[in-house]
């Protein structure tokens, strides 16, 4: 690996886009100087992107500045309170272009807290249908439970491999198949937090016309590309914040179109969702509006955080965040995917594509040793963690994506669960898998992601060059 200096020059010949996103390494000094003084590579903006130090400082401000009562009443603080959300949620609208008129933004915990209002809401019935991609994430994949319970007909749709792209043929026979049904709802992640892969927008149109509902995970998708709801028009789209910027992390949102909320059912009312209910008369009215969904006491200290997150990635543009991402995503592929060992053999096996069409900043991928044998994810975590490098490992609750990847068949999968739950522990599940890695390693670039941290990482992975696993 060549040092940092003379790396950086034969980057910036091959990535020359990246110079136009200088702001951010500015931004990196000033406002996330934490960074470099505490010698941290941070490689898991899938997980959680990060916070600026302004977007701290300008909550503590706000929140110091008056005070705040429970929202729900009519009294100074109270109504200082519910400003406060119903400008959160403005700027939610506003930030992806969902006119108000057509989708109401339901502020949750996040995108898992979204995920499960609509599986619990969606009217699923035994002659309606769930179609999955298979690299969802398991707060997509546990709606599969609420359609189960309903009877309803549940499907996955496969990725191919290498490149773990949906399968179009498959993908258009499932959402075209005949016969009568009543709700078809189908679920996909714009991006795989498991690949990296951002599954083709024009499938919401293709899955409209052949009268599906179609949910949008954009968790992965949104911290590093722009999702515009004037133009793709998915029904149900949800995200955490804490991904796109941060902080605050207890926050999160389900967007959804009016026209399908209308058929929507919740099966319970609580405090905050309904307008009147009573005790003797055994009945509630909802309330007609997002609130129907948000249940309890909104997380009103935390909602002017998510205007301050919004404005902090408007105001560095997605055109910079995506640049940025995608030039270092492109220089690791390359890199990653060359390196070997002295007898020839790939030092890494990367899970995806291979170049930065179509695809986000994460990087999915095993390394192996000098004979050929994977070496296991939590070693490589050790090694990471010793060099405080944050990156992940294991199948980052996105089991479909990992069982393609790694080509664990369903038979052997079937015989790995025939234990039972309680005597069943991760390490029973490898050493049923056998030889095949149950994990992957994972890195992931963002926001404030620079050159360095991308080489940085390529200095770890050329440890693992003719090494044996047992040395490593
Ligand atoms: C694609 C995707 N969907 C959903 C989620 C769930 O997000 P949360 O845990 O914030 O609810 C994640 C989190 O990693 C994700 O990457």
């Amino acid at each position: 690996m060549d040092a940092l200096a003379p790396a950086e020059r034969s980057f910036l010949d091959r990535y020359p886009g990246y110079r136009d996103t200088t702001v951010l390494d500015e931004l990196r000094q000033t406002q996330y100087e934490r960074l470099d003084r505490l010698g941290h590579r941070y490689l898991d903006y899938t997980g959680a992107s990060l916070y600026s130090s302004r977007q701290i400082q300008e909550h503590a401000q706000l929140l110091l500045a008056d005070v705040f009562g429970n929202p729900h009443s009519s009294s100074p603080t109270s109504a200082l309170a519910t400003r406060l959300v119903e400008r959160a949620r403005g700027a939610v609208h506003a930030f992806f272009n969902a006119s108000p008129d057509e989708y109401i933004v339901v502020l949750t915990r996040n995108a898992t807290g979204a995920l499960k209002l609509v599986g619990e809401s969606y009217p699923f019935d035994h002659a309606s249908r769930f179609l999955l991609a298979f690299d969802n994430h398991n707060s997509v994949n546990g709606i599969r439970e609420f359609a189960r319970a309903a009877r309803a007909a549940i499907t996955y749709s496969p990725l191919v491999p290498p490149d773990m792209r949906l399968d179009r043929e498959t993908l258009s026979s499932h959402l075209g198949a005949p016969g009568e049904t009543t709700h078809k709802l189908f679920a996909y992640p714009a991006q795989s937090n498991f690949s990296g892969v951002q599954h083709p927008l024009d499938w919401i149109e293709f899955a409209h016309a052949r009268g599906w509902d179609v949910l949008l995970d954009a968790a992965a998708y949104v911290p590093a590309n722009r999702l515009d709801l004037s133009v793709i028009k998915p029904d149900f789209v949800c995200v955490s914040f804490y991904k796109m910027f941060g902080y605050p992390t207890g926050a999160g949102c389900l967007i959804a179109r009016k026209a399908v909320v209308a058929k929507l059912h919740r099966p319970w009312f609580s405090g905050g969702t309904i307008t009147v209910a009573s005790v003797k008369g055994d009945r509630h009215y909802l309330h007609s509006g997002p609130e129907a969904f948000e249940d309890g006491t909104p997380d009103y200290l935390s909602a002017p955080a998510i205007e301050i997150g919004l404005n902090h990635i408007a105001g560095i543009g997605y055109a910079t965040i995506h640049a940025r991402v995608q030039s270092l995503t492109g220089w690791v592929l390359e890199q990653l995917g060359a390196l070997r060992h002295g007898n020839g053999l790939a030092v890494a096996r990367i899970y995806g594509p291979l170049t930065t069409e179509a695809r986000g900043g994460t990087v999915a991928f095993n390394f192996f040793d000098q004979d050929g044998h994977f070496v296991d994810h939590r070693t490589v975590e050790d090694r990471a963690n010793d060099m405080n490098i944050s990156l992940r490992t294991g199948c980052f609750c996105n089991p479909g994506g990992g069982e393609v990847a790694l080509g664990i068949s369903e038979a052997e999968l079937s015989a790995c669960f025939s234990g039972t739950p309680s005597s069943f522990t991760l390490d029973d599940f490898r050493l049923c898998i056998d030889d095949k890695s149950t994990g992957a390693v994972r890195i992931s670039f963002g926001l404030v992601s620079n050159f360095a941290d991308a080489h940085h990482f390529m200095q770890f992975a050329s440890r693992f060059v003719d090494k044996r696993a047992s040395e490593i």
